[in-house]
């Protein structure tokens, strides 16, 4: 094969001053230039933050990533971008996502990389990351940081779809806060980000089957040995898919989108893989609609029985063979023939693995539920779609009509939602607004809100949902969630009144109000809109130029590429 040109050589090689610079100030990191001039010089893009606790292993991993790509003639430079810790960063990590992808896309582009290893793991830091590459397209590979080991309370297996349970108990008078505090020492007891199948696992499983890790790479738990050696093997891969022009573009095909939303229906992913997986087309120009994600998951039967559709944990997902004998079961759904980062077809990588639990990971013919983890919605409450994952609901709310009952805002839902003289019952349908990406703004996880402390007294554990916010990965529910357009930009959403009867019918794909299109339009008249939520910085970028949810929530002019040429040379 003819040798490429090195893309850091135009740094690196060059002569006179400019080399001199570039060279010389590497050199005070005590490296020789022989090190980093005529190799692949393999950026290693970090998400390491003590504040992101899902990803605080990753300095660990990191080395073992610069182990593979010195073992494979590669020169290894670690960068930080910013990172995103669901868990701590307020209002939402969501508001976030765009930013860290365009540092990401930035950081690659600005400097002298042939390559770049991605460290994911916390739910956003995966498609921040791979947005931002995409936008620069060069030789780029997945590492993801790995689930947390299961958790263990009183005999039985916690995760993070619990907390939600826990909560409700609480509201609901059934444990005390003291209890709390042991049940979240055993929830958490190891590194790793949440070991259900939530949204960090679904952008797991979702890169893997993109082909853009190496197999294997989603489901190995983050505190097992052979995690460092997934790193080490994809460090020493990077180098190779540098010599062989592998680039992102080469892998994501339309395609290899399609596979990824059969797995994400197949494993009960999470539905802010929607979104993510959108802006991620959206960046690399493959055409994909909110649509697509109904027509392709529908008749998807679910197979992988994870918490929250299901039973059970990442861990056992590793043990019994991991994603790939996911893979394999699908096969006569998926497209085989797409590439993937260790130059393989996923046909390849999965041909000849081995389930070892059938009970975690099902057949095709017996699926462990008949409903698909995920369907979009149309109707005149969600003109320009919806979407809800029905293996999560309750299978007798799947078709349901009710009275709603609004809240306009998440601190209206507070203020109200444990009144005693609230009018609600089990039939009642809640609705929140304003928690979309330009309303909230960023788009919190707060559409499975917590129900009615009256009606948890009353036994009652699930009832229809509606936000134009997201949910966690984690949660479940019969929950309606990403409604577009959001309240906030004056469409159908922002008019429904407390009283109005909706219709949710999953069967058929709909989400109706029974008002007239005359009654809308009248009230549209009376709609204003919010004032701005930041006057300036980067809030009000992103409150200008966020995209709604049916498109993936990017900012209009982040979607697409620039490539890796550097336009202008100050030196
Ligand atoms: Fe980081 Fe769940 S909080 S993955």
């Amino acid at each position: 094969m003819e040798e490429k040109k090195l893309r850091s050589s135009d740094w690196f090689g060059r002569k006179g001053k400019d080399g001199f610079i570039y060279r010389a100030w590497m050199k005070n990191q005590g490296i020789p230039d022989y090190e980093f001039n005529n190799k692949p010089v393999i950026g290693i893009c970090n998400t390491w933050s003590e504040l992101t606790p899902c990803n605080a292993h990753f300095r660990e991993l990191a080395e073992s990533v610069k182990r593979g790509i010195l073992e494979a003639g590669g020169f290894p430079v670690e960068f930080p971008v910013m990172s995103l810790g669901e868990t701590l960063i307020k209002p939402t990590a969501m508001l976030y996502r765009n930013l860290v992808s365009m540092d990401v896309e930035e950081s690659i582009r600005a400097n002298p990389l042939d390559g770049v290893v991605l460290l994911c793991g916390c739910d956003k830091t995966t498609p921040a990351l791979v947005m931002g590459a995409c936008s620069v397209n060069i030789p780029t590979i997945v590492v993801s940081g790995g689930p947390m080991l299961t958790g263990r309370y009183e005999g039985k297996s916690i995760g993070t779809s619990d907390v939600w349970r826990y909560h409700d108990d609480l509201r609901g008078d059934k444990i005390r806060e003291e209890e709390l505090l042991t049940i979240e020492a055993a929830m958490c007891r190891s590194r790793g980000h949440c070991a259900v199948m939530g949204t960090a696992s679904s952008m797991a499983c979702m890169v893997e089957t993109l082909g853009l890790s190496l197999p294997g790479n989603a489901a190995i738990p983050a505190a097992d040995a052979r995690r460092k050696v997934l790193a080490q093997l994809s460090g020493l891969r990077i180098v190779q898919m540098v010599k062989e022009d592998i680039k992102l573009s080469h892998i994501l095909t339309r395609e290899a989108f399609e596979n990824a939303i059969v797995v994400n229906a197949a494993i009960g992913g999470s539905t802010n893989f929607v979104i993510h997986l959108l802006a991620i087309a959206g960046r690399i120009g493959v055409p994909l609609q909110l649509q697509d994600f109904d027509a392709l998951s529908a008749h998807i039967p679910l197979i992988a029985n994870l918490q929250p559709s299901g039973k059970y944990f990442m861990e056992d997902l590793f043990y019994a063979g991991g994603l790939p004998v996911v893979l394999k079961e699908l096969e006569h759904f998926l497209h085989g023939h797409c590439i993937t980062a260790n130059g393989k077809t996923i046909k390849e990588n999965y041909k000849d693995v081995q389930g070892y639990n059938s009970d975690v990971i099902t057949s095709v013919e017996r699926p462990f539920n008949a409903a698909t983890g995920l369907a979009i919605l149309k109707g005149n409450l969600c003109e320009e779609g919806a979407v809800i994952k029905p293996s999560a609901a309750s299978s007798h709310l799947l078709q349901h009509t009710g009275k709603a009952v609004v809240f306009e805002n998440i601190e209206d839902y507070k203020a109200r939602i444990d009144e005693e003289d609230l009018e609600v019952d089990e039939t009642s349908v809640l609705v929140l607004k304003n928690v979309g990406p330009k309303g909230y703004p960023g788009m919190p996880e707060v559409g499975n809100m917590g129900l009615p402390k009256k009606l948890l007294r009353k036994g009652v554990s699930d009832m229809v949902r509606i936000s134009d916010g997201r949910m966690s990965g984690t949660g479940f529910g019969t929950v309606v969630l990403h409604v577009s357009p959001e309240a906030a930009t004056g469409g159908n959403f922002s008019v429904i009144q407390t009283g109005d009867i909706i219709t949710l019918d999953v069967p058929n794909r709909s989400l109706t109000v029974a008002v007239s299109d005359e009654e809308l339009q009248q009230r549209k008249k009376q709609f204003t809109a919010l004032p701005p939520a930041a006057e300036r910085g980067y809030v009000n970028l992103y409150i200008n130029h966020v995209q709604q949810a049916h498109l993936g929530a990017d900012m209009d002019f982040l979607r697409g590429s620039s490539g890796s040429r550097v336009t202008r040379d100050s030196h």
